[in-house]
C-alpha cells in the first residue's frame, strides 16, 4: 500500500434481490473491519436506497454509474443528484463493462466525472486495458488515454480515486501479478504528475481491479503504489469482502 488511506470497493455489479442484498448488508454489518480504511459498496441503482438505509457501520455507499448532467427528459437514467439525494456518497464512471458492452467512450466518461464532482460525488474512476492491447504492448498508451479524458474534464482530484482493471483480470480469475499491476499503477502516478502536478500525483489514490479474492489480495496490497482494491466478484461474499478490507496492515 502506497500513501492515503487504503480504500476498498465491492462493485456488485448487476447482482442480487432484495433478499440476497439484506443478507450482504447483514453480514457487512456484522463485520469486524480491523484498520482504518474507506470502505465502499455499490450495488445496482433500485437498492441503494435500501442498502443505505440499513448499513449500520462506516461503509459507504457508490453508485455504479450515473447521467452526464442534470436530470429531466433522460428515459431510464439517473442523475447525481438523485444519487446524493438517496445518501450516496460515490459513483464508479469507466468501467470497462460500460466502455466495452455498453460503448461508452472516453469524452462521454469524462464529462460524467465532471458533472458528478460538481454534484459532491467521489468518482471511481475506472481504467484499463484489453488482453489485445496489453499483447500489442499497448497497456500503458491505454490507461494513458483513459487518464486523459478524466483529466481534461476534472477541475479537481480531491474527491477522486482511480480504479485501474485490466480488462482480462476482471471476471476471469486471471488476477494481474503484484509486479504487473504496481508497473501500471507507477505508470500512472508518473503520468499525474507530469500532467497534473507532483501533489495530486502522490494524493491519489490508485486502486486496483480484477479478479481481487481473500487469497491474492495480501501479496497485491504489500505493494507501494496499490492503495486499495475495487472488487467484483467477492464482494458478493461478506466475509470473504471484509477479509479482503482487512488486508492492508
Ligand atoms: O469493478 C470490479 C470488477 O470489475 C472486478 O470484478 O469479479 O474480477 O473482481 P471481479
Amino acid at each position: 500500500a502506497g500513501s492515503g488511506k487504503f480504500f476498498v470497493g465491492g462493485n456488485w455489479k448487476c447482482n442480487g434481490t432484495k433478499e440476497s442484498i439484506s443478507k450482504l448488508v447483514s453480514d457487512l454489518n456484522d463485520a469486524k473491519f480491523e484498520t482504518d480504511v474507506d470502505v465502499v459498496v455499490a450495488p445496482p441503482f433500485v437498492y441503494i436506497d435500501q442498502v443505505k438505509s440499513s448499513l449500520t457501520n462506516r461503509i459507504e455507499v457508490s453508485a455504479q454509474n450515473c447521467w452526464i448532467g442534470k436530470g429531466g427528459a433522460f428515459t431510464g437514467e439517473i442523475s447525481g443528484e438523485q444519487l446524493k439525494d438517496v445518501g450516496c456518497q460515490w459513483v464508479i464512471l469507466g468501467h470497462s463493462e460500460r466502455r466495452h458492452i455498453i460503448g461508452e467512450n472516453d469524452e462521454f466518461i469524462g464529462k460524467k466525472a465532471g458533472y458528478a464532482l460538481s454534484q459532491g460525488l467521489g468518482v471511481i474512476a475506472c481504467i484499463g486495458e484489453l488482453l489485445s492491447e496489453r499483447e500489442a504492448g499497448k497497456t500503458f498508451d491505454v490507461c494513458y488515454q483513459h487518464m486523459k479524458a478524466f483529466a481534461d474534464a476534472v477541475p479537481s482530484w480531491d474527491n477522486v480515486v482511480i480504479a485501474y482493471e485490466p480488462v482480462w483480470a476482471i471476471g476471469t480469475g486471471k488476477v494481474a501479478t503484484p509486479v504487473q499491476a504496481q508497473e501500471v499503477h507507477v505508470a500512472v502516478r508518473d503520468w499525474l504528475k507530469k500532467n497534473v502536478s507532483a501533489e495530486v500525483a502522490s494524493k491519489t489514490r490508485i486502486i486496483y481491479g480484477g479478479s481481487v479474492n481473500g487469497s491474492n489480495c495480501t501479496e497485491l496490497a504489500k505493494q507501494e503504489d496499490i492503495d486499495g482494491f475495487l472488487v467484483g466478484g467477492a464482494s458478493l461474499k461478506g466475509p470473504e469482502f471484509a477479509s479482503i478490507v482487512n488486508s492492508v496492515s
